[in-house]
């Protein structure tokens, strides 16, 4: 994708992700209906599939030969990665929406053939929005965000860890979770991948890891943290498939290696 093709999308999308912020923060106070889909925990309400329609409708009117993957159904059935795809999460922490009316973000992640171009996560109570180009740096609002420091130990680290890694489950079997834990500096939980991921790119969290997270959870994270010299892998420190579910791993690559070897893959077969 050319420059100035980047630069107008870039600007289009922003000014969309900020109309649905707003949006969101003129009906927070809302009636919400609230249902579940897969099991009872995971929630969806009708402002997620307003602002996902919202973005459709627009995306699919000013650019009718892009597609969208987005969470709620109303994008496409996206099979490659050729052409300019809008990877939409239209409320990243719906937990968070319906409990705390705060800590939740738009997530927008744009691909061309494949490579990340764009990316914007919009922490909309907040009003911070965290974008980036690729090759243009990243940004918090206004401010440019600078590259993540070049040392770092794990004792320093603060990483970004859902519980569900300290239960017994198939997934984190062979981890030795409690052993990192201890080892380093602290853990937090915010229950919003998008968010978590901005906060790497921020330098606020270290490194953030999660079981499993979809194209929508991950893709604009992925664009903003390697704008600042982070690396997003799985956790066996492969490549992320962008159009499947992956387990995650995005940090300083200062303690990538030492994560995955020392605590993540260490009793893996
Ligand atoms: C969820 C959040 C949460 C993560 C889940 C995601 P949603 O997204 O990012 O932090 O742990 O795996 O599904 O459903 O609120 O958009
Ligand atoms: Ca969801
Ligand atoms: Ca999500
Ligand atoms: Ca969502």
């Amino acid at each position: 994708m050319d420059e100035d093709t980047r630069d107008e999308l870039f600007h289009q999308a922003k000014k969309w992700v900020e109309e649905a912020g707003e949006i969101i923060r003129n009906k927070i106070n809302d009636p919400l209906t609230i249902d579940t889909k897969s099991d009872a925990k995971d929630l969806v309400t009708q402002m997620d599939k307003a602002i996902e329609y919202f973005f459709v409708q627009r995306i699919k009117q000013e650019y009718p030969n892009h597609l969208v993957l987005s969470e709620e159904g109303y994008g496409d059935d996206v099979t490659s990665m050729d052409g300019t795809i809008w990877i939409i999460d239209p409320i990243d922490g719906t937990m968070n929406f319906v409990q705390q009316k705060r800590n939740f973000a738009i997530s927008v992640g744009i691909y061309h053939d494949g490579v990340g171009e764009i990316g914007l996560i919009y922490n909309v109570i907040d009003d911070v929005l965290y974008s980036a180009k690729r090759t243009q740096g990243a940004f918090r609002n206004d401010v440019k965000l600078p590259k993540l420091k070049e040392r770092l130990t794990l004792e320093k680290s603060m990483l970004g860890l859902n519980h569900y890694w300290l239960c017994d489950n198939r997934l984190v079997e062979g981890t030795e979770m409690q052993r990192l834990v201890r080892k380093i500096r602290g853990t937090r939980s915010y229950g919003s991948a998008a968010l978590e991921f901005a906060f790497v790119a921020e330098g606020i969290l270290d490194g953030y890891l999660a079981i499993s997270l979809s194209p929508w959870d991950i893709a604009a994270g992925m664009v903003i943290v390697n704008e600042v010299g982070g690396v997003s892998t799985n956790i066996e420190g492969k490549p992320l498939h962008i159009l499947e579910k992956n387990s995650v791993m995005t940090c300083h690559p200062a303690i990538h290696d030492q994560l995955i070897q020392e605590y993540i893959q260490v009793g893996k077969k």
